[in-house]
């Protein structure tokens, strides 16, 4: 198999499952047109966050990393009226694109975006999320998963994303800080006695990549 035919299982698998979303495909147009980088979630894993945080019954959700807020709609969407997405973007320029494509998706008034670094703004957050998307500067994945399992509670579900790198993970003497970071929250999902986790490989739109999934104990 090839990255190509990767590619087209996934359109295939969009087409029959997730389907046309004016909303989330203006997002992206959005965030395309501010010149942002094409690393949001690949639409069948948005949905896949959306499934999660309904399967969960999950009415709070914490996302770092807001970006142009793609993930951020899936989310919200997920927690219903009377729920709360708070989200974090380092990039005051990210946010305000997110802002508008957040208020034009109809879930504005469930999502609060916070600028800042995730190290300086979790600390301000209060507690309570019921599940953590940890989407961000992979440098920063043990400070993240911290803060989810001191934000979260027993049952509060985690996920992770770009956990495969193309397989680059694997490599232990990796000078590649996104690597290095990816590596060591990998080892803290396994070794931290909060954390239940695993952690599944996908290929598609976004290449060789995947998902750690955790709870928190
Ligand atoms: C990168 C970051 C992401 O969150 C992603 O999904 C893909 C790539 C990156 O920084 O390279
Ligand atoms: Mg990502």
């Amino acid at each position: 198999p090839t990255a190509d035919a990767w590619s087209l299982t996934d359109a295939y698998l969009t087409e029959v499952l997730v389907g046309h979303d004016p909303a989330l495909e203006a997002a992206l147009a959005a965030q395309r047109n501010a010149g942002m980088p094409a690393i949001e979630v690949a639409p069948v894993a948005g949905k896949l966050l959306q499934l999660l945080a309904r399967i969960s019954g999950a009415r709070r959700v914490l996302e770092i990393g807001t970006l142009g807020g793609y993930s951020t709609i899936w989310l919200a969407r997920a927690v219903g009226p009377e729920g709360k997405v708070v989200t974090v973007e380092a990039e005051a320029a990210n946010a305000a694109v997110a802002r508008a494509s957040i208020d034009a998706a109809g879930v504005g008034d469930r999502v609060d975006i916070r600028i800042g670094r995730g190290a300086d703004v979790l600390p301000t957050l209060v507690g309570g999320f019921d599940l953590v998307f940890i989407d961000a500067d992979k440098e920063s994945n043990t400070i993240y998963l911290d803060w989810a399992a001191k934000l979260g509670h027993p049952g509060t579900v985690i996920v992770l994303d770009n956990i495969g790198r193309e397989g680059e993970i694997v490599r232990d003497d990796s000078d590649d800080s996104k690597v290095i970071g990816t590596r060591d929250g990998l080892r803290m999902l396994g070794e931290d006695p909060r954390f239940d986790a695993t952690a599944l490989q996908t290929v598609g739109a976004k290449g060789w990549d995947g998902v750690a999934l955790a709870v928190v104990l």
